[in-house]
């Protein structure tokens, strides 16, 4: 593996216009020197992402996300830095010889099979051996244009298709095997699937990994379902079928609806609720979760109604749950799953369930209900105790007051005695601070910040004047824009971004939402540094008087009174 030099990554950044880029994804519009578009970041109305073909980044005025074109395609694409890199360099023909995991995952051979499966199966379907499986579909309610979209194939009857155009194409033995669409024994290849009906797996790019195979017609003794063997390219415990398909909805909309079954995705989808995914029949994992994590704040599960579907409900739900995801929940009638739901009771009954989820805590308390006679004093203490355990993994305080006044009810408890039972709430202070109406001195200190990103004059006066600024965050950021200054001796905030992390990224965000003027006048400079300046004496002045107050030695309070005058003459001066 290569490293490439900070000039070559930015010679790469430079290979393309982001204005370009971003509109691959985006559709933007030109209003003054700007482009604007609908942010995908967050659930955006009005066009508030803005990218600066001059500067060369983009920022949100409403999220405040922002970055140069490589966080653009991070952040949309999810993938890694280095990955972002090589996809500039592929769009500007630029070669670089970076091994990341999409450029491993490329030159996979595996790809290369599964295409050449892909095709077979796709074409057996439309030939006379396809009539039956073709007709088991519609009968299904899956119409021609479902089986288009969702690529839907048949394996054929014969167990060595497939393997024998294979082994025409010169794969090597070790490739075939690792795909796992051919079987070896002592006569050779033969294929895996066979007599199914074919629904492609695709991964988060949308292409194709696995299958799972579904028999067709009668037979008690086969399984429902043969998925594919996992290989380097597909681990069950990270898949998520429909990923590709239906991130950019869940996006706009900012919710995902997670499912069982990928037939009930593909129900759902046909109904027009794309924004929606499934796992493959496993249990739902971490790994699962810190995916759906990035597609949207807002997790809906609607699995199956039955018995199966609540207690996989309950256990998705901890699994987010641990992970500050608090899901909403959706309980379909009759034991029916979301494609019979929708069969059944039509569309609008359909979209409206899912409009109306419940509560995890109100699933929840019907969860642990079920099996409890509330009449009964142990039943009524067990269920307390249970949903109580269950609210100290609630991070949502209305939700936990709701439900404490709920299960009081339920079981006649006092409210401050079950309030009394939870475990006090830590405080966690890691989530990056975003200040929403700044007061004076953080304006002063985020205009500066602007300006020191596009002037070096201004970060001289700022390092001139030895000035400390009050917001730690503000504080990192001018930090590391004079360390970029001093090893490059220019000034740069498209360049800057490819080197800081998400919060600093954010705090540009902010500097480029206040929408400033490109050039900056000395005495808007002036007034920034002076009001940075008074704030921070002030705050010293505080400071101090608190240690006179408290100060009991004479000689210290002496010495105390000499500091407060030498900051009021700082003061007088810094006029
Ligand atoms: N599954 C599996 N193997 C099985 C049964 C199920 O891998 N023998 C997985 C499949 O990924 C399926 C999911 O579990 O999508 C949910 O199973 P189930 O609810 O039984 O399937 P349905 O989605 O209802 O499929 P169908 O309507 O075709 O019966
Ligand atoms: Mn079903």
């Amino acid at each position: 593996m290569t490293t490439l030099s900070n000039e070559q990554i930015n010679e790469i950044r430079l290979s393309v216009d982001i204005v370009d880029v971003v509109s691959r994804y985006i559709s933007l519009t030109k209003k003054g020197k700007n482009y604007f578009g609908i942010c995908p970041f967050h659930e955006d109305g009005d066009p508030s992402l803005s990218v600066s073909p001059d500067k060369q980044i983009f920022s949100c005025f409403s999220c405040h996300t922002a970055g140069n074109v490589f966080k653009f395609l991070m952040e949309y694409e999810h993938i890694s830095f280095m990955e972002a890199v090589k996809m500039v360099a592929d769009m500007s023909g630029i070669s670089v010889d970076i091994q990341t995991n999409t450029t491993f995952h490329k030159q996979s051979k595996i790809y290369d099979i599964y295409e050449i499966g892909q095709k077979f199966y796709v074409n057996n379907i439309n030939t006379q051996y396809g009539k039956v499986a073709k007709e088991y579909l519609i009968n299904r309610g899956i119409t021609e244009e479902m089986i288009k979209e969702f690529e839907i194939g048949l394996a054929i009857k014969n167990t060595t298709a497939l393997s024998k155009l294979l082994e025409q194409k010169n794969f090597n033995d070790k490739d075939l095997d690792a795909s796992g669409l051919v079987v070896r024994d002592d006569r050779g290849f033969h294929d895996f699937f066979y007599d199914r009906v074919m629904f492609p797996l695709h991964d988060m790019n949308g292409k194709v990994i696995g299958y799972s195979g579904r028999i067709y017609y009668k037979d008690d003794n086969a399984p429902k379902y043969i998925n594919s063997k996992e290989h380097p390219l597909f681990k069950k415990g990270e898949f998520i079928y429909n990923y590709n398909k239906a991130k950019n909805d869940c996006r706009v909309k900012n919710t995902v609806i997670i499912m069982e079954g990928f037939m009930d995705v593909i129900r759902a989808y046909s109904v027009g609720v794309k924004n929606v995914v499934a796992t493959l029949g496993t249990a739902f994992t971490k790994e699962h979760a810190n995916i759906i994590k990035k597609l949207a704040k807002n997790v809906i599960l609607c699995f199956d109604g039955d018995k199966a579907g609540a207690k996989a409900t309950y256990a998705c739900s901890n699994i987010l749950l641990s992970m500050g995801i608090t899901p909403k929940i959706v309980r379909l009638e009759e034991d029916l799953d979301p494609d019979e739901y929708v069969l059944k009771y039509g569309k609008d009954r359909f979209i409206d369930k899912i409009n109306n989820p419940i509560s995890v805590m109100d699933f929840k308390l019907d969860y642990l209900k079920k099996d409890k006679d509330l009449t009964q004093t142990i039943d009524k203490a067990d269920y307390a105790k249970k949903i109580l355990e269950e609210l100290n993994d609630i991070d949502d305080d209305v939700l936990r007051e709701v439900t404490l006044n709920k299960i009081s009810k339920e079981t006649d408890l006092d409210v401050e005695f079950l309030k009394s039972k939870l475990e006090p709430k830590q405080v966690v202070e890691n989530k990056p601070k975003v200040v929403l109406k700044p007061n004076c001195s953080d304006m002063a200190q985020l205009m500066l910040l602007y300006y020191m990103l596009r002037y070096k004059e201004v970060i001289k006066m700022v390092e001139n004047k030895n000035i400390y600024f009050p917001n730690k965050d503000f504080r990192l950021l001018s930090r590391e824009i004079i360390s970029f200054y001093k090893s490059h001796d220019y000034i740069d905030v498209g360049e800057i971004l490819s080197d800081l992390d998400d919060g600093m990224a954010k705090t540009i965000g902010m500097t480029e939402a206040l929408d400033l003027k490109e050039e900056y006048t000395q005495d808007l400079i002036d007034e920034c540094l002076k009001n940075i300046n008074d704030y921070n004496i002030d705050n010293e002045y505080e400071r101090l008087h608190k240690q006179l107050e408290q100060e009991t030695d004479i000689l210290k309070k002496q010495e105390i009174g000499q500091k407060i005058n030498e900051l009021l003459i700082r003061r007088e001066e810094d006029v």
